[in-house]
């Protein structure tokens, strides 16, 4: 499973980037407003930072034609950009134009499985399915990512499955048991998916030991 963080803000991508196993960034409108820099800036700033991954940046108008010029200004930016779509009707056509171009779609503010077979009929190269929303009203989030990622399975569709909305790390054991293909969350979430306290503990002993023998990775001299 893709591992991609949900943010607008850079310093926690050049966090994450040093780790070498994050493939991508989804950003939306409300983390770039959130974010304070200027829309293309940190869009190309993201490029830069992880050189070769993903990055999703959303287009904010609703009527198609003014979708696809803003989708052509996005797209212009850098390779790397996969343009971000609501999941409303000229969405899907916008995701539809794009795909016949060539151009990688990421379609977001998906919630149930007909929504994903929209967004996978127009070809789109990612399916945003949000859990955190749905789980939120007292819904099943992960229950269209399951489903969803069945349908493009046995169809046969080219889309991925992104799990997008993820709040934590228990999600995340849903997506890969889902065999999801994505899941984009935000800083604090990622980090999460290093914690254990066995594992803190279990550290601690072995580098206490190691200090009481006084030892030392480095020390050269033979063993009689
Ligand atoms: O970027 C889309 C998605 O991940 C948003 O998550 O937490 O605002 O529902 P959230």
């Amino acid at each position: 499973m893709k591992l991609f963080l949900d943010t607008g803000d850079i310093n926690e991508v050049r966090q994450v980037a040093d780790w070498g196993i994050v493939d991508g960034v989804t950003t939306n409108p409300t983390l770039i407003a959130k974010s304070g820099k200027r829309f293309r800036e940190t869009v190309l700033k993201i490029c830069e930072l992880l050189p070769g991954g993903d990055i999703s940046a959303e287009v904010v108008a609703t009527d198609y034609e003014t979708m696809l010029k803003e989708a052509l200004e996005i797209a212009s930016w850098h390779e790397q950009v996969v343009i971000k779509v609501p999941l409303i009707e000229s969405g899907v056509r916008l995701v539809k134009t794009l795909t016949d171009r060539g151009i990688r779609t990421n379609v977001t503010l998906v919630f149930t499985l007909p929504q994903a077979y929209m967004a996978a009929k127009a070809g789109a190269t990612y399916i945003s399915n949000f859990v955190g929303r749905v789980d939120d009203i007292g819904g099943d989030g992960m229950e269209a990512v399951v489903q969803t990622v069945e349908m493009v399975e046995s169809y046969g569709f080219d889309s991925e499955v992104l799990v997008a909305s993820v709040r934590h790390p228990q999600h995340v054991v849903q997506a890969l048991n889902a065999r999801a293909h994505v899941s984009t969350m935000p800083f604090g979430t990622m980090k999460q998916l290093f914690n254990h306290p066995l594992t803190d503990s279990g550290l601690k002993r072995f580098l206490d030991d190691w200090d009481k023998a006084g030892l030392s990775i480095f020390e050269r001299e033979s063993v009689s």
